[in-house]
């Protein structure tokens, strides 16, 4: 999924994430605390996610706002824990976002931490985690012939979802 985020001065940054989970509580996905998206989810939990389906129906999209929260160090634990060991030291390595001056300085951090490891378990970085995004506003837009598309948008006002459509 996309996920926009915003800085404290306004400006907007995108890139993709793997949404690992969905439920009535919201879209979670990990990441890097430290990375540009964290330091402006600390400053502005405000998130928006979209989907895109291509060949699904005439296309559809999913756009979702509203606010992230970290989730706890249990359930980052957990799906830390259920990832293959390469991206357990490859969390630990990565400074992510952060300059690289040449790929050779990324490999001897691997393989530092490698060695740190050693065979044993890699735990969870305490830079390392995941976040839920709780939507206030979900919209579905289904694609149709001659661009008569179809939006139908969800938006929670004080705890009751409410249902209206958009012209396309
Ligand atoms: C298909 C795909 C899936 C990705 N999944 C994740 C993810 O789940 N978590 C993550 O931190 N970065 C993921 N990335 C990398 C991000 O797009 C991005 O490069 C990285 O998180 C740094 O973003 P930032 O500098 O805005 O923090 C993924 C990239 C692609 C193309």
């Amino acid at each position: 999924m996309t996920l926009a985020t915003a800085d404290n001065s306004g400006r907007v940054s995108a890139r993709i994430v793997l949404l690992k989970g969905v439920d009535e509580n919201g879209f979670r996905f990990f990441t890097n605390y430290e990375s540009l998206k964290g330091a402006q989810l600390a400053a502005h939990p405000q998130v928006a996610l979209c989907f895109h389906w291509k060949l699904l129906r005439e296309q559809v999209q999913v756009r979702v706002e509203g606010e992230v929260e970290t989730l706890s160090a249990a359930e980052s634990d957990a799906y830390f824990a259920s990832r293959p060991r390469g991206s357990q030291i490859g969390a630990w390595a990565s400074l992510q976002s952060q300059s690289l001056p040449d790929r050779a300085t990324f490999e001897q951090r691997v393989a530092e931490f490698e060695r740190r490891f050693n065979a044993g378990p890699v735990p969870r970085p305490p830079h390392w985690g995941g976040y839920l995004v709780r939507p206030d506003r979900i919209e579905f837009w289904y694609g149709a012939l001659h661009r008569l598309h179809e939006r139908v948008c969800y938006t929670n006002k004080d705890g009751v979802w409410e249902r209206s459509l958009l012209y396309p």
